[in-house]
């Protein structure tokens, strides 16, 4: 029985559009069509609405425990099924199969996570103001959560936003981005086939996302909004969430900084600097946007990390070895076109990449620049793919102000041997997520979020299931 039908999930059944019309889905290795999916008008979409709120009272009022058993069942049958998936999201989105094998694990542990924090939703009882009075807060599931997911993680993003919401009683309409609808798709039969009943999780694709976009924030039976996306989108949202007051959670942009100190581990911060730029073509919001090195490991620095670099293959992702897949579609390819052109335009010397690969149109050999400054586009903008600018600095103060010196504020990391600069530099980031010698942060048991414009809200971790709850105070009068 196949993972998915291309059209969309809805109430239990499967939905094409009434209109008939489809989108296609294009692998960006090789430019081939895999799927013709059905493209919902936004109007369609409030069937998707209309079927969570139907199945809200019935989801939430279940116990903890009876969500828990389906949401593990959930997490079992995505690891049963962890091969399907795994070509299924290196098809349509091109990560090596390496990586996409990593991203169902890690997508499926927020499952396992959250399956077990539903069952620790506590309360509290407050001491009373009067003597004739007795005070409760207790925790409720906020309702029918609109979860609007990126191309860049097509599985983990969506368990990271919608176990946390079933595993606390609400129920889910995810509009999965265009780009990738097919991981969404089989990820909602699975949880399905896992018992969890219609209309508790359904997914609509589309391709007139800001038209969807719209309906889910205004409609006022959404009463949680949670996206991962770019800063500009994300405000968007934001915006038209207010109009109804709605609970919001934003993952958005990044523009992380990696700083390597004098005294740093070299091994283990070139180790860590390549797990960090160049993860998933380096398109992920917490990739180093920035290196920044000290000058008196900065030669060492660049030649060893120049060194692992050019053994990088770049190879469509289910090539075996593939290191390097291509970027989702040429708009991101020229995204980091122009960043790179900007920065050798500029005085940046690249010292080796600088180019497409000839692996296809939309591969692009990992780069490694430096003599790079604050007014290139990349030391302000994302480049979201596999350039690594390298910028030198002689101070802790001044690599601070450098690292600080952006809008955003979701990951920056730091390598050093020194305890007291660790804390120092820790506590002077303003970023939400610090990595410290390591150049990997994710996992589910930790709250992922950021500061500034890079969002609100955290997600995984104990304080991940809390932006799906509202407290609820009971005030009660008693007979002394
Ligand atoms: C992201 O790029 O938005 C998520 C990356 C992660 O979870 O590690």
């Amino acid at each position: 029985m196949p993972l998915y039908q291309p059209v969309s999930f809805i109430n239990g059944q499967w939905e094409g559009a009434i209109s008939g019309a489809t989108f296609d889905v294009i692998n960006p290795a090789t430019g081939d069509v895999i799927e013709k999916v059905a493209d919902l008008s936004a109007a369609e979409c409030v069937k998707a609405i209309d079927a969570a709120q139907e199945a809200f009272p019935k989801w939430a009022v279940l116990t903890a425990k009876e969500r828990a058993v389906a949401l593990r069942c959930w997490f079992n049958l995505i690891h049963e099924h962890a091969e399907e998936l795994t070509h299924l999201i290196t098809e349509e989105m091109g990560k090596p199969l390496t990586e996409a094998r990593g991203e169902v694990v890690y997508g499926a542990s927020f499952v396992d996570w959250f399956a077990e924090e539903g069952r620790r939703i506590y309360g509290d009882v407050i001491a009373p103001h009067m003597a004739d009075k007795r005070i409760l807060a207790i925790k409720q599931p906020v309702g029918v959560v609109a979860a609007i997911t990126p191309w860049n993680f097509p599985l983990a993003m969506i368990t990271r936003k919608v176990s946390p919401a079933l595993a606390s009683g609400c129920t889910v309409v995810i509009k999965p981005s265009e780009d990738t609808p097919l991981t969404a798709l089989a990820v909602c039969e699975l949880a399905s086939r896992a018992g969890i009943p219609a209309g508790v999780i359904n997914c609509v694709t589309g391709m007139d996302a800001p038209a969807i976009g719209r309906v889910l924030t205004s409609d006022t039976r959404v009463r949680k909004v949670t996206f991962t996306g770019s800063t500009q989108v994300g405000k968007i949202l934001y915006r038209q969430s207010a109009e109804s007051v709605k609970k919001i959670s934003l993952e958005l942009g990044g523009n992380a900084p990696f700083i390597v100190f004098d005294d740093a581990d070299l091994d283990a911060a070139v180790d860590g600097a390549i797990l960090c730029k160049f993860r998933n073509a380096g398109q992920t919001c917490v990739c180093a946007n920035r290196i920044l090195v000290q000058s008196g490991i900065h030669d060492q620095f660049v030649k060893a990390f120049t060194a692992r670099v050019v053994t990088m293959k770049v190879a469509d992702g289910k090539t075996k070895g593939s290191d390097i897949g291509p970027l989702i579609n040429a708009d991101g390819r020229a995204k980091v076109e122009e960043h790179v052109k900007d920065a050798l335009s500029k005085g940046a010397t690249a010292i080796c990449g600088g180019h497409i690969h000839e692996a296809g149109p939309l591969f692009y050999t990992p780069t490694v620049l430096t003599g790079v400054n604050t007014e290139m586009r990349m030391a302000s903008e994302e480049t979201f793919g596999p350039v690594a600018p390298i910028y030198k600095f002689d101070h802790d103060e001044e690599a601070i102000a450098l690292a600080n010196d952006t809008r955003y504020g979701l990951a920056a990391y730091f390598f050093t041997e020194d305890l007291s600069r660790t804390f120092r530099v820790y506590e002077a980031l303003d970023y939400g997520i610090i990595g410290i010698n390591t150049g990997i942060i994710s996992t589910e048991v930790a709250p992922f979020g950021g500061v500034k414009e890079s969002g609100l809200g955290r997600e995984g971790g104990p304080h991940g299931i809390e932006e799906f709850l509202e407290t609820k105070y009971g005030c009660i009068g008693i007979k002394p």
